[in-house]
């Protein structure tokens, strides 16, 4: 069974975790887009994991993970990355594989995406990891991939045709003094030399999986309305971050995907600039940001927080395909009087049932909200749907019905053993 997981709202809805859960029943766990803007948090324990680059599913013994096509890399968090694995004696000799066609993340990415930021009147709050330079050099023609790493005449010419270029823009246009040849190419040649045992051709080594009846658990970054595409644009990252972008982003046929997961959070949040009808008034949003902990696992912002919003939700179930739903950080909502779902949006005078795409019409959109009653703290560790608070209970069933898929698994908190099976 080929299992794509996504993010239905603006990423952070928990993904870490789910994967984390699905990663048992795998083979092959596969990140296919986005780059180090992820965090990924899995808490084994009283330990706390946070990953970025590398699936998640590396904590599983025996469990092969690769870095898929569609994603970009920084070598330097990579490096880092399997540098605390190793410190955790995490054994992942022989089972950790990046595609050759990866796209590498450059330190002139990296200067670029703070660069251009600081020059925007709009900011798009980007996590200023380079990712959006990395994918632009990609679709441009002029990206470095891993594969050119390994070799160094090809490395230099496509190096030094790169930084004749940028060079001049980072002078003119940012009045930044570039970059050197020497230095750059040293150090990538080393990443090179260093991650020379992991790469290889990962679609031939999916299809592969596939053709073995392998089950392979496809990890999305991001979120759906951070899709380059789908997403609240320009407000989006550069990636596919919807579940076609699983295919692209590995070389697996659409006709191979057997199920499309769907992850949310009981309410929405969102880190960085752009619309976000359903945001809660400051106070009440401060409040809480508190309660659910809500500070970025990358940069450690405070994420932005607000109602459970079911025209976006409703729209990812769409465009994704999502058969099940995992509802994560219910126990979040533990404690309210009154829980409310944006049911639709209006903008003057108008309902507006499903995600506008005009600017102007989401950015002014005013939702309509059914009220639920809440329900108490839930002291007795629920382990069932049925031991859930009825009101708790009713509220997840209301979901089920706006979206129209069924629920399997609800989160009440972030321990494994803290989530609810249906
Ligand atoms: P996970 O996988 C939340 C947001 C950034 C910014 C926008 C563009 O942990 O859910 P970028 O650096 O990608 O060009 O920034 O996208 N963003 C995320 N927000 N979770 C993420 O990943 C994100 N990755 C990017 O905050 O608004
Ligand atoms: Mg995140």
């Amino acid at each position: 069974m080929n299992i794509v997981l996504v993010g239905m709202q603006w990423g952070d809805e928990g993904k870490g975790k789910v994967i984390d859960i699905l990663s048992k029943r795998a083979d092959y766990i596969v990140r296919y887009q986005g780059g180090n803007n992820a965090g990924h948090t899995v808490v084994v324990g009283d330990k706390e994991y946070i990953f970025h680059l590398i699936p998640s599913g590396i904590l599983h013994p025996g469990k092969i993970c690769c870095i898929g096509n569609g994603v970009v890399i920084d070598p330097e968090v990579l490096k880092r990355e399997l540098a605390d694995l190793r410190k955790n004696n995490i054994d992942f000799s022989g089972r950790f594989k990046i595609s050759t066609l990866a796209h590498v993340i450059m330190p002139y990415h990296k200067n670029l995406d703070q660069l251009r930021e600081a020059k925007r009147k709009n900011k798009i709050g980007t996590t200023g990891r380079g990712i959006g330079p990395c994918y632009a050099d990609k679709i441009n023609r002029c990206g470095i991939r891993m594969i050119d790493l390994l070799n160094p005449g090809v490395f230099k010419d496509k190096l030094k045709d790169n930084l004749k270029e940028k060079n001049e823009i980072f002078k003119k246009v940012y009045g930044h003094p570039g970059f050197s040849f020497q230095k750059i190419y040293r150090q990538y040649l080393d990443y090179g030399k260093l991650f020379s045992k992991f790469v290889c051709d990962t679609a031939v080594l999916l299809n592969k999986a596939c053709d073995d009846k392998s089950d392979i658990l496809l990890e999305g970054a991001q979120g759906t309305f951070l899709d380059i595409d789908f997403g609240t644009y320009p407000f989006v990252t550069s990636s596919s971050a919807t579940s076609g972008g699983a295919c692209i982003g590995t070389g697996i046929s659409p006709v191979k995907i057997d199920k499309v997961v769907g992850v949310c959070k009981a309410y929405t949040t969102r880190v960085g600039e752009g619309p976000f009808p359903t945001e809660f008034a400051e106070g009440f949003g401060n409040f809480m940001r508190d309660r659910g902990n809500e500070f970025g696992a990358t940069t450690g912002r405070p994420r932005r927080c607000g109602w459970f919003d079911a025209v976006i939700a409703r729209q990812s179930v769409m465009l994704n395909g999502i058969t099940e739903l995992a509802i994560m950080k219910m126990d979040v909502l533990d404690g309210l009087d009154k829980v409310k779902i944006c049911i639709a949006y209006k903008y003057k005078g108008r309902v507006i049932k499903e995600f506008p795409h005009d600017f102007e019409v989401l950015s002014k959109a005013v939702p309509i909200y059914k009220e639920m009653a809440g329900w108490p703290n839930q002291d007795n560790n629920p382990s069932s749907f049925k031991q859930l608070h009825p009101n708790a209970r009713a509220y997840l069933l209301e979901l089920q019905k706006l979206l129209g898929a069924n629920i399997t698994m609800v989160s009440i908190g972030s321990a494994r053993k803290s989530t609810i099976f249906i």
